[in-house]
């Protein structure tokens, strides 16, 4: 287990390979893989009334509203930053995610090292979902669904982007390149930033 702390978060569209470099990188990099996509989709199995309010959320493709997103997601990178790190997947979605989260993490001396954001062209995520509709998720199923997720990250990414940037942590990766070129960019990435630890080799 390494002995550097790494705190990662992934952005990027529907499709961009959050989930999938997500756990890449929590692989090389020994941290757990946090995705707050999977974590609101238990919420749902678990079929509490919270649950079933963030189903129908889901379904159509809308945003969970910020409190309830940062209470859920925030247990789970709290427990992570205590045992060493993490790679955080689809959060934050909206400027005041990205606010709320890196003032909690200042009043702890825990900010996130870097911002990796996966661009992607929308063609390319369209196609990308409609492959992977045959997988059960609700929001792959229905076209004007993976429509109207593509808009709500347009319409929220731009002013998120800009407050990495501000921070200067953020990096932008090529995400139409094959998966393991990604993931190779990224950890180059990473590993040029002040202080981040370089992964070890992959097996
Ligand atoms: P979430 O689960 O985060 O879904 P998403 O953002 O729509 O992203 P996806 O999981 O569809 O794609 P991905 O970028 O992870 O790509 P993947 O690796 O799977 O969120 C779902 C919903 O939860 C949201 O719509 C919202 O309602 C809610 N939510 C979540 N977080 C929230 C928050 N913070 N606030 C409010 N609401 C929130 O890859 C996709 C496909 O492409 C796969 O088939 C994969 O094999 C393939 N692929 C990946 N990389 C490549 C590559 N390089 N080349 C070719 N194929 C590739």
């Amino acid at each position: 287990m390494r002995s550097c702390p790494v705190r990662v978060i992934l952005l990027g569209a529907p499709g961009s390979g959050k989930g999938t470099q997500g756990e890449r990188l929590a692989h090389r990099l020994g941290v757990p893989h946090i995705a707050s996509g999977e974590l609101l989709r238990a919420q749902v199995r678990a079929g509490s009334e919270i649950g079933r309010d963030i189903a129908a959320r889901l379904a159509r493709g809308d945003l969970v509203p910020d409190d309830l997103v940062i209470e859920i997601v925030g247990a789970a990178v709290r427990a992570a930053t205590e045992a060493g790190g993490y790679i955080l997947d689809g959060f934050p979605r909206t400027r005041a995610q990205a606010e709320r989260a890196h003032e909690l993490a200042v009043e702890l001396g825990v900010e996130a090292q870097a911002a990796v954001y996966l661009a992607l062209d929308d063609d390319v995520a369209r196609a990308r979902l409609a492959g992977r509709a045959a997988g059960g998720r609700v929001d792959d199923a229905d076209a004007e669904v993976i429509e109207h997720r593509l808009q709500v990250f347009h319409d929220n990414m731009r002013p998120i982007l800009d407050f990495y940037d501000e921070l200067g942590i953020l990096v932008t990766i090529d995400a139409a390149q094959p998966p393991d070129v990604v993931t190779e960019e990224i950890l180059a990435a990473l590993a040029s930033m002040t202080g981040f630890p370089s992964a070890p080799a992959s097996a």
